[in-house]
């Protein structure tokens, strides 16, 4: 083995061995110092005679340069490792896991509207935003509701202390500001907001809850296109395969008035409980905008024709998680919220 050569593995070796900083050092004294054995051997390359002098040179660099990198990755270890000993001892591991960040997430009514707001905006139908606080005449007479009518019944009403205004009942009044704003363009919206019932609160029943309220009128619509639209959102928002089943009934507002299910898988283990047996599950109700109600928003029943629905997310939310307390949507419960 050449002289070289042996250096280099004793150094290694001797490297390989230093425990802590100051072997380092006296290693690195030992080996760089100014009458260090590497020095020393790169020193003597001027005297080595000509014919080995090149390939002297080369080895005693290589052995310097490889040498001098491990050193300094050692010594960063032994640097890192006494950073880490100092922090610990002051009581702060850095090697613990960082703390989760808590990040915030929409409601899920929300998440629920804007998911619809998705299907509908794809079938053409803009929002449109109506008021909360509304007049008797919005919310019941011009949807064909004069005062007294047995159909009010319906809709348990908080008023207010000015007679004749009132906290909505539902979105439907909306309809009548939408057509008075548009008239007589045709009109394609949506109308989401909050709506409010003197109810008692139970797991179906709350004081205020979203709607969502349709309306489309144009000079040819047809009950074939309201069943194309709610067959179509009942597809985007339940699956592909889902059937849809329209039941007549009856609303002051449309004539004829429907109201829609959708089919239920049976598969469901919920299936039972959600449709009370029947397999259905009704979603909205909806129909043909009634003459009286076209012509309060000022379209000429002769010449005009529209449909309306209106649906409830919570509903659809509850139907689509299983979940069975309407109130948890308001009680600001994180263990509910968290999980959508
Ligand atoms: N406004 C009704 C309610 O709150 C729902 C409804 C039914 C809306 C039929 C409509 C409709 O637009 O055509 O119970």
């Amino acid at each position: 083995m050449s002289a070289l050569a042996e250096l280099e593995l004793r150094a290694r070796t001797e490297l390989d061995a230093c425990a802590d900083e100051t072997a380092l050092r006296a290693w690195h004294t030992k080996y760089f110092g100014k009458q260090g054995e590497v020095s020393l051997a790169l020193k003597k390359i001027g005297e080595v005679p000509p014919a080995e002098k090149r390939a002297y040179g080369q080895e005693a660099n290589r052995i310097k340069e490889s040498l001098t990198q491990a050193h300094d990755a050692k010594w960063a270890s032994f640097k890192e490792q006494s950073l880490q000993r100092e922090l610990t001892s002051q009581g702060l591991d850095v090697t613990l896991p960082g703390r989760p960040l808590q990040r915030g997430r929409l409601h899920l009514a929300t998440q629920t509207l804007r998911e619809i707001y998705a299907v509908f905006a794809d079938l053409g139908f803009q929002i449109y935003r109506s008021r909360e606080v509304e007049s008797d005449e919005n919310n019941f007479e011009l949807l064909n509701m004069p005062p007294h009518h047995p159909a009010r019944d319906m809709w348990d009403t908080f008023h207010t202390t000015t007679p004749g205004v009132l906290l909505r009942t539902h979105t439907s009044p909306g309809q009548i500001h939408v057509m008075r704003e548009l008239c007589p363009e045709p009109i394609r919206v949506i109308l989401p907001g909050m709506c409010y019932r003197y109810e008692a609160i139970t797991p179906r029943t709350e004081i205020m809850f979203h709607q969502i309220e349709g309306l489309a009128v144009g000079e040819h619509i047809t009950m074939a296109d309201l069943k194309g639209t709610v067959t179509a959102f009942a597809r985007r928002m339940f699956g592909d395969e889902r059937k849809i089943r329209i039941r007549s009934s009856y609303f002051p507002f449309t004539e004829p008035s429907i109201e829609v299910d959708v089919d239920w898988p049976k598969e469901d283990p919920n299936a039972d409980r959600l449709t009370k047996g029947t397999g259905w599950l009704e979603i909205m109700g909806a129909g043909m905008v009634h003459p009286v109600v076209l012509r309060n928003g000022g379209y000429d029943p002769d010449k005009f024709s529209g449909f309306a629905f209106g649906m409830g997310p919570q509903r659809i939310a509850m139907l689509k998680f299983g979940i069975d307390d309407i109130r948890q949507f308001w009680a600001n419960d994180l263990r509910f919220l968290g999980q959508f």
